[in-house]
């Protein structure tokens, strides 16, 4: 059997709420062509207007772009897992680089956010990718192999299949430079590896997602790389013509 790809947009912190019920009554009336895993990672305040207003049929998704290391108590601006999960979000990203780059989160903070997570029964898109430094200077692997040894670290056996791995080379987040197909896929590669035979993770059925400037006309080449299952997409996400293109790209 041929596996579905899963593409989730991340919104990150875009959109008012009229943008949210246009979006959906444009993305709704074509969802019939949808046959691949798709979903929303949208900001805390923005999630109950994406479950009141997302398509119904199963196949689609919605998440948080952030989850606390704690479930509740004296953590002022956090968002529990457990509040997330109570919501009905089916996931959350977990070490996107902005988290990384701009607020800070270390390894050791991401292992404790994905293993509470995972206790609540909520699936992981834990990011990791290099910065175009680490790349220019060939350590793409190295950097990747210490984010997924460091962030993955200690999860239950029974958890591992809610773990999805986007890999989303930082210097490709936001700029319109998209990894090419081969360099996605050999960093793919690599990490089904690593993940199956130094974490335990079953190779075959791991998700990895590609993120850095996915947009429609590129979105079939990725998708055609052995090791790609789907897309982590930022900018054309917000559109839901562009959205949509990308999700029934992957529903061929
Ligand atoms: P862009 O698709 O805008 O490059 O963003 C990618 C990303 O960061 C998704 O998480």
């Amino acid at each position: 059997m041929t596996r579905k790809y899963h593409i989730v947009g991340n919104w990150k912190m875009n959109h008012l709420s009229q943008d949210i019920f246009s979006f959906f009554a444009e993305f709704n009336k074509h969802a019939d062509k949808i046959t691949c895993h798709a979903g929303i990672a949208a900001q805390g305040l923005h999630l109950p207007l994406i479950k009141e207003h997302a398509p119904k049929g199963g196949f689609f998704e919605f998440g948080a772009q952030n989850s606390a290391n704690n479930n509740s108590g004296a953590f002022t601006g956090e968002t529990s897992p457990e509040a997330i999960k109570d919501l009905g979000c089916g996931f959350t990203l977990v070490g996107h680089s902005e988290r990384r780059a701009i607020y800070g989160e270390q390894d050791a903070l991401l292992n404790e956010k994905t293993l509470l997570a995972l206790e609540k029964e909520l699936y992981v898109i834990f990011c990791v990718g290099e910065t175009l430094e680490d790349r220019e200077a060939n350590r793409t692997e190295d950097v990747v192999r210490v984010q997924l040894d460091e962030g993955l670290k200690n999860i239950p056996a029974d958890k591992k299949s809610k773990i999805i791995v986007a890999y989303e080379p930082v210097w490709a987040i936001g700029t319109g430079v998209t990894a090419s197909p081969q360099q996605a896929q050999d960093a793919h590669a690599f990490i089904r590896k690593h993940c199956s035979e130094k974490l335990g993770f079953n190779g075959e059925e791991l998700i990895i997602q590609y993120g850095g400037s996915v947009k429609p006309s590129n979105v079939d080449e990725l998708l055609a790389c052995p090791d790609i299952d789907g897309a982590l997409v930022g900018g054309a996400s917000l559109k839901p013509a562009d959205f949509l293109a990308l999700c029934v790209a992957a529903s061929k």
